[in-house]
């Protein structure tokens, strides 16, 4: 390869891995970076496929580009229903909020409710049948967010929905999902807030925007719901080598969760948290939770559904005991370790193309690797045959036991005790 085509090729996948990074957070997610990326890596593709000479990579690159092309109009939808969704009225200032302040004060307000503006959730389609499992956590969370909006009149007298609901376990095991899955489930106002950016990109400004955020959702109609996802990076336990900063963000939760119940708008906020270390809250913290539910590694028949779940828009014809032993090698993998295994077994048949020699040509005109044991098999190399006519073969049990080699579980032994260790002292499963 050439060194200019190499540079071309590296520059799109950083763009690439920008946008996936900025796609992977959970609020303040800047769209138009990501779309300006996602373009800049289309055109870089474009130009690749210009110079590039091999059938194999043409047919992959115009791939490339066709779904760019297709995830750059998703986005730019999103971008147009963002510009034309709901207005977000003023927040109105606090206390220590100067009125009529100076230019910066104005434009760091502005930036503040622009930043919560960003935290509603725009409804995506995701909902709780696309969480596997977790059956004992999603009646819990019906019952505290979903009952109480949909049948208000259940929970008067002394029958109070649910106010606080914390969700913790293992990396991986789809606690932001489920959270997600929520929003589509209400019809409510649904905040989603990241604690590692709340705590990275707003020194300064952060318990003003929680004041906010929380003043906001009490002025919306309904009960709102507000998702704080890795609450542990700012609710730790008190340490010396805590910053004032977190400090700060900490003691202004505490009190609008206070706030919350002593004021006569008590149900008005639904709040649910999420880490995957709930060791490290602070107790106060940790006390204000009426629940706090278990989000476990998949068991067995999860890990299946799972996999199932990952490969439905694939050909994968597998029979119920093959099912049963992948599910066996997997043992203590975490939903996403699944995922990620799952991708990779669904790969090896697209990397198998390349060193093909022999095809079987279908009625249809396509050509799809075989053995070379069949008489009628095709002799070529992939190079020589039509891109467009090209299927991989299925995946099979072997794909997947290879792919279980390669993609090992991350959650240790030591750590699954340690949440078996909290759930018997503070917690109940999910
Ligand atoms: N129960 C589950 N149902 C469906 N997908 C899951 C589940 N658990 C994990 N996953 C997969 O793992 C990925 C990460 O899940 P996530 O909800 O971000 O985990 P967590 O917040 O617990 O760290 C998801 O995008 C999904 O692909
Ligand atoms: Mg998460």
């Amino acid at each position: 390869m050439e060194t200019d085509e190499h540079s071309l090729y590296t520059e799109a996948a950083v763009c690439l891995e920008q946008t996936l990074r900025e796609g992977e957070k959970t609020a303040n997610v800047d769209i138009q970076l990501m779309l300006a990326n996602l373009q800049r890596s289309d055109q870089l593709i474009q130009q690749a496929c210009d110079r590039e000479h091999d059938p194999f990579y043409i047919n992959l690159l115009v791939h490339l580009h066709n779904s760019l092309g297709s995830h750059a109009g998703v986005l730019e939808a999103k971008i147009n229903q963002l510009n034309n969704g709901p207005s977000i009225p003023p927040v109105s200032g606090g206390r220590d909020t100067p009125q009529g302040g100076n230019f910066s004060d104005d434009s760091q307000k502005h930036a503040r409710e622009s930043a919560i503006a960003d935290t509603i959730v725009i409804k995506d389609g995701l909902n709780f049948s696309d969480v596997v499992g977790l059956d004992e956590a999603k009646q819990s969370l019906r019952e505290a967010i979903i009952m109480p909006l949909h049948f208000p009149h259940l929970f008067t007298g002394s029958v109070k929905p649910w106010k606080r609901i914390l969700l913790y376990g293992p990396p991986g095991t789809g606690k932001s999902r489920l959270a997600q899955a929520i929003s589509a489930e209400i019809s409510s106002t649904f905040y989603c807030v990241s604690s590692s950016d709340l705590v990275s990109s707003w020194v300064g400004e952060s318990e003003k925007l929680i004041k906010e955020l929380f003043h906001h959702a009490t002025s919306q109609s309904g009960r709102s719901v507000i998702f704080i996802d890795e609450i542990d990076s700012i609710c730790r336990q008190r340490s010396s080598r805590e910053g004032e900063h977190t400090r700060r963000i900490k003691t202004e939760l505490l009190r609008q969760m206070e706030g919350a119940d002593n004021t006569e708008e008590t149900d008005k906020i639904f709040l649910l948290c999420a880490t995957n270390c709930p060791w490290e809250l602070d107790t106060a913290f940790l006390r204000r939770f009426q629940k706090r539910i278990y989000i476990p590694l998949p068991d067995s028949e999860a890990r299946i559904e799972l996999m199932k779940l990952h490969t439905k828009n694939n050909k994968v014809n597998l029979t119920e005991q093959e099912w049963m032993l992948l599910s066996d090698k997997t043992r203590g993998y975490s939903g996403s370790d699944i995922a990620n295994m799952t991708l990779g077994a669904l790969f090896i048949p697209i990397r198998d193309l390349k060193s093909s020699k022999h095809w079987e040509l279908s009625a249809a005109g396509q050509y799809t690797p075989c053995d070379g044991k069949s008489p009628s098999a095709v002799v070529a190399d992939l190079d020589n045959l039509p891109p467009d006519k090209i299927i991989p073969r299925e995946v099979t049990v072997a794909d997947f036991i290879k792919s279980i080699q390669t993609h090992r579980k991350t959650v240790t032994q030591q750590e699954h005790s340690k949440f078996d260790d909290f759930t018997t002292h503070f917690g109940e499963k999910g």
